[in-house]
């Protein structure tokens, strides 16, 4: 009997869990997700289907970045529950025929897992009744080297991504990690940071005394910044 879209259940990985498991076919070999990728981050993303135009442009710019990722010890890896003869196809084409924005010959070299079954598709969420029952939606999972997700971003099928942001993102996520702060809205390398909001009343009170040697700045007691040198960020987080 046909489930209604309220029956069926969408599986959906969470932040700060382990990325969930899987072997799959892809267009550069088999790979075992995520042990294949421990010491790296991950940006695991999915696109709807081969041989169309959003995705074909948002193929064609992420594979222009891969280098960037890749100096910022990021991996990327694609999946669309198309076939693997389909991928080659299209990545052939693209390489072949598509100039879009200044990008041509573009040769997309991260793996496109081929999931005709949906197994990794749906075991990700990336399947999402509303949307389509046979296709997946554009998400897009950030894993880090210990294999935890780390953050999640979906997009419906008619929203090509943007790719600086998915990059700022990264940059952002590991300067939390290297730093212990966080990043304010908006935040590039060399902006202020966050520091995490004081957790007595006394610490509040030193912020406000200015004698927290740690601060460069108080907009009040539970919002405070300091500086961070563009260069440190960018050689903490960025092989050289
Ligand atoms: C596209 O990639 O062009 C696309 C895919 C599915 C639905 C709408 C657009």
């Amino acid at each position: 009997m046909e489930q209604t879209q309220e029956q069926q259940v969408v599986s959906m990985p969470r932040i700060g869990e382990p990325a969930p498991e899987f072997k799959a076919v892809t267009t550069q070999g088999d790979i075992n997700f995520p042990s294949d990728y421990k010491g790296s981050w991950v940006i695991l993303f999915s696109h709807p289907a081969d041989f169309t135009p959003v995705c074909t442009s948002e193929f064609m710019t992420f594979a222009t970045m891969e280098k960037q990722f890749a100096q910022a010890n990021c991996k990327l890896v694609g999946l669309s529950v198309d076939g693997l003869y389909s991928h080659i196809a299209w990545l052939r084409t693209i390489k072949d025929k598509i100039e879009y924005r200044g990008m041509k010959d573009v040769e997309v070299k991260f793996p496109l897992i081929e999931d005709i079954t949906m197994n990794v598709a749906k075991k990700y969420g990336m399947i999402q009744p509303g949307e389509s029952n046979t296709k997946a939606v554009r998400a897009v999972f950030f894993v880090d080297p210990k294999g935890i997700i780390r953050a999640i971003i979906y997009y419906p099928l008619s929203l090509g991504r943007n790719f600086d942001e998915l990059y700022r993102a990264l940059i952002a996520m590991k300067t939390a990690d290297e730093f212990g702060v966080a990043t304010p809205a908006d935040w590039r390398a060399g902006d202020d940071v966050i520091i995490s909001p004081a957790g007595s009343c006394n610490a509040a009170k030193d912020r406000m005394d200015g004698k927290d040697s740690n601060i460069d700045e108080c907009k009040d007691w539970f919002f405070c910044t300091k500086k961070l040198d563009k260069d440190k960020v960018l050689k903490a987080v960025i092989k050289g």
